[in-house]
């Protein structure tokens, strides 16, 4: 049962960059791709090359970058027909109203606009940008409601300050937003008949208005895991303690900050859902009391009395019915068996293990290496990942679990 199903993406990804101010930022965009495990080539037109060398897409998307339609050696290795027909998707980012124009007239005069119109059978996303006025221009309108018709898909630009110098719409859209879209487009759509209730990072237990009892959760497992649940289809209700992470796209997030506040929303969001993944590091203790006003210092030592917060999971563990409950333990000393301990104490289906006196992972860091326990004593233990790709593989679980005979399934609603 514990097999991990690996859900990675491992796919060819087109990068189309056009000649506008915010060609700079297709960097950004490529190397967040790639760092999403995508295979990434760069397609640029000759404008683009006047905003950013293709050395430098080339070094951050580790393949040549294409700008020629024909060349000699290009064409000879590879030939951009065959580019687009091993792709799974091609971005236009930015996409300049020229650009926009061209495709919508069915002109392919140059390497991108020729790969655009061979791109039939792959989802082309255009991410415009450009001054507000040629975004508002009825010309660049009428372009835009044109390749929508014929389904092209669109990342619609943000309203800002220009880089032209105007203000309103035509910003690029935010970087992360783009590739967490196409990341998103990419995934396979698995968890659709799921509702996931993920918590994230810590809570705070106040002891006076402005001090507080909280641990080092950053919150970025439990994004990473809503993130990715998002992507494979399942509606998702983030409930996060307080953390600096980017809230994940098609996600409800619900803010709390004391383990009390996470437990109401916790309860309240529960009928609804069909697994919970709890990966907030609850605390276990909060202030017995708290002081209205701030605490004065004193010559003599302080003392705090303390007493322990509710326990979530295990009162998820009493009312779970069909659910699938999954947990995390953060152990420092005996791992499996203290986590084993709080499987089988809280009435959870799976409980993944991390061990958080080691510095480079657990809390805080980009990666994590965990076991995953189940309830048969099964372990499955996985090699060092980053917190993203853990994500999708403690959410193959939930198939797995799924597929167990006797196991009943909940709808969402
Ligand atoms: O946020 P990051 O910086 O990315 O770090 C990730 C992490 C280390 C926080 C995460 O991987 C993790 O281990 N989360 C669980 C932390 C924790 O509280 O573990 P625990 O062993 O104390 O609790 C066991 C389980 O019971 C957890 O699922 C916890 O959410 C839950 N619990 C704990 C206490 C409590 N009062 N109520 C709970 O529901």
């Amino acid at each position: 049962m514990m097999e991990p199903n690996v859900t990675e993406i491992p796919a060819t990804v087109l990068v189309g960059v056009t000649g506008g101010i915010a060609a700079y930022k297709a960097a950004e965009i490529v190397r967040s791709l790639v760092k999403e495990g995508l295979d990434v080539h760069v397609v640029m037109t000759r404008n683009a090359q006047e905003f950013i060398t293709p050395l430098t897409l080339q070094v951050l998307s580790g393949n040549p970058v294409w700008t020629e339609t024909f060349h000699l050696t290009q064409e000879q290795k590879i030939g951009h027909i065959s580019l687009v027909d091993r792709s799974s998707l091609l971005l236009i980012a930015p996409a300049t109203a020229n650009v926009l124009g061209k495709v919508a007239a069915g002109v392919a005069d140059d390497l991108l606009t020729t790969m655009v119109c061979a791109a039939t059978r792959i989802p082309v996303i255009f991410a415009p940008s450009m001054n507000v006025n040629m975004y508002q221009n009825p010309i660049t309108q009428e372009n835009i409601e044109r390749l929508k018709r014929f389904g092209y898909l669109f990342i619609e630009p943000e309203e800002g300050e220009l880089a032209c110098g105007y203000e309103g719409v035509g910003r690029l859209a935010d970087p992360g937003d783009i590739v967490e879209q196409v990341v998103g487009r990419l995934a396979p759509k698995d968890l659709t008949e799921e509702h996931i209730l993920v918590t994230a990072g810590p809570t705070e237990e106040a002891i006076d208005p402005v001090r507080f009892l909280t641990n080092p959760s950053s919150g970025k497992m439990g994004y990473a895991i809503a993130r990715a649940a998002a992507q494979r289809g399942a509606k998702v209700t983030l409930i996060s303690g307080p953390t600096s992470c980017a809230p994940p796209l098609d996600v409800e997030l619900v803010r709390v900050r004391s383990a009390e506040e996470m437990r109401k929303a916790v309860m309240k969001a529960f009928p609804a859902s069909t697994t919970v993944v709890m990966a907030a590091a609850v605390s276990d203790f909060a202030p017995a009391s708290r002081a209205k006003q701030k605490v004065k210092k004193q010559d003599a030592s302080l003392t705090l009395k303390l007493k322990t917060t509710p326990d979530i999971l295990l009162e998820l563990g009493q009312k779970k019915e069909d659910r699938l409950l999954i947990g995390f333990a953060a152990e420092t000393q005996s791992l499996v068996k203290n986590a084993r301990a709080k499987l089988e104490k809280k009435n959870l289906d799976l409980i993944v293990a991390n061990d958080v006196s080691r510095k480079e992972i657990g809390f805080q860091s980009d990666s994590n290496q965990v076991k995953i326990i189940g309830k048969d004593g099964s372990i499955s233990e996985l090699p060092l990942l980053p917190k993203r790709v853990l994500a999708h593989r403690v959410l193959d679980q939930i198939g797995i679990l799924r597929s167990n005979p006797g196991k009943g399934r909940r709808r969402k609603t």
